[in-house]
């Protein structure tokens, strides 16, 4: 019996792949699954089964679990369609007669009251009506949300954001990935539902003054109102969903929706989680190479 990714052509998912491996699981043991398996040719190479599934296609859900005794749903990208994803890959799970489902779901889903809180909500209440054993992995903020953007921190001298003085328990995609291959390989987990997110919770006047610290340039952080950060992601080329749901997610960065003082990511993982300090210098490690 096999243990099912979704969005392994994606970085959590693969990331996950990748752990479930040097945690000694068989690749023929892994079932990875993506959109398009054109990406997953390295990993079926190794030995992994590779398997397409379309979240918007109950067909191929089924047909990609089939004979998977686990299944991690990595939830999907495009928030208007979260719901009916999650929901069908549920039920497509179910019916394959998994024994255990794991979701990523998103930190202090049941309070949070971010836009993007209200799909991973609903997808856990459909996830215990489903009869199917469950893991609930609540991931924090991935820290890599700010690194991806030290080029422009950098280039701007400028944090922008409607966090206040919020503060945020991030923790790095590996991090997430090493405790949802650590849930698929050990026992006991059926049933709960873990707060995930970094050791050091901080603000982003700390974010900016971390890089300045580690980069020896000047970085302030620069608090909007909603409506003015939007309208700079807008200006800055981002997709008007995206923005929508990052300057809704800064407010409640502030309301303290993405902190968490749980100690749940570094218990499974067995280790500390990666730092902030950690993380910039690889991000700036990263952009002098290239
Ligand atoms: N905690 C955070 O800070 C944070 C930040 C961003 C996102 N997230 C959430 O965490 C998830 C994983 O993050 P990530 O960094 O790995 O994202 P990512 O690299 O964008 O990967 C997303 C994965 O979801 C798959 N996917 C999307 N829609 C799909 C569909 N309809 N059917 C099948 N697969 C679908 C993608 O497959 P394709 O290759 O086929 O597109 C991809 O493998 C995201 O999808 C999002 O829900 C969390």
């Amino acid at each position: 019996m096999s243990i099912a990714v979704t969005g392994a052509t994606g970085q959590l998912g693969g990331l996950v792949v990748e752990d479930l491996l040097r945690r000694g699981v068989a690749p023929d043991h892994i079932i990875a699954t993506g959109r398009d398996t054109d990406r997953l040719t390295d990993l079926a190479e190794r030995g992994v089964q590779v398997r397409r599934a379309d979240f918007a296609d109950s067909g191929t859900l089924t047909e990609a679990f089939k004979g998977a005794r686990k299944v991690l749903l990595v939830s999907t990208t495009d928030v208007g369609e979260r719901l009916g994803n999650h929901t069908r890959a549920i039920d497509a799970a179910r019916d394959c007669g998994a024994e255990l489902i794991v979701y990523t779901s998103t930190l202090n889903a049941r309070t949070a009251g971010m836009l993007l809180a209200d799909a991973h909500l609903k997808t856990e209440h459909h996830l215990r009506d489903s009869g199917v054993p469950f893991v609930v992995l609540r991931n924090g903020w991935y820290l890599e949300n700010y690194t991806s953007q030290v080029p422009l921190f950098l280039q701007t001298g400028v944090v922008p954001g409607s966090a206040g003085a919020g503060r945020v328990s991030a923790a790095s995609r590996r991090d997430y990935a090493e405790a949802a291959a650590a849930v698929l390989t050990s026992e006991g987990h059926a049933g709960s539902v873990y707060e995930l997110g970094g050791d050091d919770a901080f603000t982003l006047t700390e974010l900016a003054a971390a890089l300045s610290r580690a980069s020896g340039q000047k970085v302030v952080y620069t608090d909007l109102p909603a409506a003015e950060y939007r309208r700079a992601l807008l200006d800055a080329g981002l997709p008007a969903e995206l923005a929508e749901v990052l300057a809704d997610s800064d407010l409640g960065l502030k309301r303290g929706d993405l902190f968490t003082d749980s100690a749940d990511l570094r218990r499974l993982t067995g280790r500390p989680t990666t730092s902030l300090t950690d993380a910039l210098t690889e991000a700036l490690t990263g952009a002098l190479a290239s």
